[in-house]
């Protein structure tokens, strides 16, 4: 979901960052990795980590996105991502000169490393993930959070860097075997698209680019003031040039102007009484970014959200919010795709 912004409160309880707009800037918890932690770490800049955590704790600009969100979330996101994307990548990986040694993953904006959690353990092979991220305060969760085993029990090893994603070049993705990113392609502009989409292309790699949102949601049961909060949320997406709904279009297009194949496939968050936590922080984001970009809409959103609430809370409501997975897949040095 979109980043943090100004003030907005809508109905009973506070909106969690990452989730939709939030109130007044957040205090940031100060996090410290544990000595044992950091010494079990499986990677090669611990103390680096540990120094950009407590960078992090005193500096000014808050998380914009809650680590506690990044998590209410991971179940989900795993449930939702297509699986059937994993078959013609893992065939890719196998193809590459070198295979048996392994390969170098590049997770974009990994947050807390839920893809890498998700994703390392479903593919064969001695890995290496570059974890990224601008936010060292996830990087730091991400790293000592991260997958240790491949799906064959091959090892995996990660490393951090902190930076902005959308200035990659094709030489940072240098040696990369895959590149991947989860709820990432909507929070950035079509130039910063463009830029990533040069950068895989440049390096020659596979990208699986997962849970980009499709700006449609459809709630059980419905009612009539749906559709207006759908529109306004999107247009609060699209705010500053954030691409939101048209991550995946323009991110087609991107890949196809280097003549890369693009595969997309449905990955719908599906939200019922087993999931109430999430979908409760979900429908507190989603309406108040909704009354923040339309404020014309806050009585009736109030009344909406309540109701909501209320029939979340009581096992009676089911979300789908649909989201698309696109795998990249650059043609293969004899020219085949
Ligand atoms: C919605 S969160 C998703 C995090 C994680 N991939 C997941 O699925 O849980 C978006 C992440 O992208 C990072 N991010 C957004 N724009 C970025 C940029 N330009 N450069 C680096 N990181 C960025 C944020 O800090 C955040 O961790």
């Amino acid at each position: 979901m979109r980043r943090t912004s100004s003030a907005a409160r809508t109905g009973s309880g506070a909106v969690i960052a990452g989730a939709g707009p939030v109130g007044a800037p957040g205090e940031r918890k100060t996090v410290r990795l544990r000595a044992e932690e950091a010494e079990g770490m499986e990677v090669s800049k611990g103390a680096e980590v540990v120094a950009e955590a407590e960078e992090a704790a005193g500096a000014e600009e808050p998380s914009r996105y809650a680590p506690e969100w990044l998590r209410l979330r991971e179940p989900a996101d795993a449930a939702a991502r297509a699986a059937e994307l994993l078959g013609p990548l893992s065939t890719r990986l196998a193809e590459r000169p070198g295979a048996q040694r392994g390969f170098v993953v590049h997770d974009l904006g990994c947050g807390t490393g839920s893809m890498g959690r998700w994703l390392a353990p479903r593919l064969p092979g001695a890995q290496h993930w570059v974890l990224h991220d601008r936010d060292p305060y996830l990087l730091h969760f991400a790293a000592v959070g991260a997958a240790r085993a491949a799906a064959d029990g091959s090892r995996v090893t990660v490393e951090t860097r902190r930076g902005d994603v959308a200035r990659l070049t094709p030489a940072a993705l240098a040696g990369a075997g895959l590149v991947t990113a989860s709820a990432l392609l909507d929070v950035l502009t079509r130039e910063e698209v463009d830029v990533l989409a040069a950068a895989c292309a440049g390096a020659g790699c596979p990208a699986l680019l997962t849970l980009s949102v499709a700006g449609r949601v459809a709630l059980a049961p419905a009612d009539p003031l749906d559709a207006d909060l759908t529109e306004a949320f999107n247009a609060h997406q699209r705010r500053s040039g954030l691409l939101g709904p048209d991550a995946v279009p323009a991110a087609r297009e991107a890949f196809a102007a280097h003549g890369v194949r693009v595969l997309v496939r449905p990955s719908p968050w599906r939200l019922g009484p087993g999931a109430r936590e999430l979908a409760a922080q979900w429908l507190r984001g989603w309406v108040g970014a909704a009354v923040e970009q339309r404020p014309a809409l806050r009585q009736r959103a109030d009344r909406y959200l309540a109701e909501r609430l209320a029939a979340c809370a009581a096992g009676e409501l089911e979300v789908v919010v649909h989201h698309d997975d696109l795998l990249a897949l650059p043609g293969r040095p004899d020219g085949e795709a």
